[in-house]
């Protein structure tokens, strides 16, 4: 067996690996003991290894020291809700600039997001020295100005306030290949896990669409922001520490929604 290996001493035949494999690619041998099928395809997800209550598999191509314990959140659903629905588009910040050790700890959570295809076909670039970031807004403002529906932010411009980055210290990007099917899926997906994370560690964020925009039209501009030439951003969200906190949390058109 290739794909994973079995301690026939742990394993209790339940199959629970193979039922929660997405793939198909384990099946029960005459023994009972799970094995791979042949010709599968997986995808790496690690769930047959990470669902296993006796510790009985390993997958040989992750290994094991790559595994978190699933440590059980406390918090409670009303906690969870309150976190997500109090999550606010921040446009006020500190000067503070956001550590690297903290980014890399959000990062670390967005990695985590799902992806389609589980191949992680996406990356990060975060922009975490506030005169970098300023420097790349400040271009942006001067590049998008002029351009037709951009006259509502000429008077914010002229105050001298960065209607770009909204002034926030650091700015992450999330990258795909052009061509990549799923990417803008799953560069949202990651920049939402990013945006939650962050308001758990008491920082606010902004989703950056102008960022987005003319970073995804103007090579130069991508260039300056170090994106490579075969990458495209599929995401941006500015971090900072707020300035303000919100009191209330602002209403919301009902979804449309159909039940069956
Ligand atoms: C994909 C996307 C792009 C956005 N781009 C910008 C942006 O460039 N600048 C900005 O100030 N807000 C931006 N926003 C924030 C929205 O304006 C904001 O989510 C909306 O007004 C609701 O406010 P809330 O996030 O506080 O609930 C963006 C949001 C999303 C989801």
């Amino acid at each position: 067996m290739t794909l994973v290996s079995i301690d026939t001493d742990m394993c209790r035949k339940d199959g629970i690996c193979i039922s929660a494999c997405p793939i198909g690619c384990l099946t029960a041998g005459p023994d009972g003991f799970p094995r791979e099928v042949e010709g599968s395809t997986c995808i790496k997800c690690g769930h047959c290894v990470a669902i296993c209550p006796h510790g009985a598999l390993v997958h040989n191509s992750l290994p094991m020291s790559d595994f978190l314990p699933a440590v059980r959140p406390q918090t409670s659903f009303a906690e969870t809700a309150a976190l997500m629905r109090n999550r606010r588009s921040v446009r006020e910040f500190k000067d503070s600039p956001v550590p690297r050790e903290t980014m890399a700890e959000l990062l670390d959570v967005a990695r985590h997001a799902p992806t389609a295809k589980n191949t992680m076909q996406i990356s990060f670039l975060a922009i975490i020295d506030p005169a970098k970031a300023r420097e790349l807004g400040e271009a942006i403002a001067r590049w998008m100005l002029p351009m037709p529906g951009m006259e509502r932010y000429a008077g914010l411009h002229a105050k001298g306030e960065d209607f770009v980055l909204r002034d926030a210290p650091s700015l992450v990007l999330a990258l795909a290949d052009a061509d990549s099917d799923w990417g803008l899926t799953d560069a949202g997906i990651a920049i939402s896990y990013l945006e939650l994370a962050a308001a758990a560690h008491g920082l606010g964020t902004c989703w950056g669409g102008i960022v987005q925009r003319a970073l995804t039209n103007n090579p130069e501009l991508a260039r300056l922001a170090s994106v490579h030439k075969n990458r495209v951003v599929r995401g941006a969200l500015m971090i900072g520490t707020p300035k303000f906190r919100y009191s209330l949390v602002p209403p919301r058109t009902p979804a449309a929604t159909i039940w069956r």
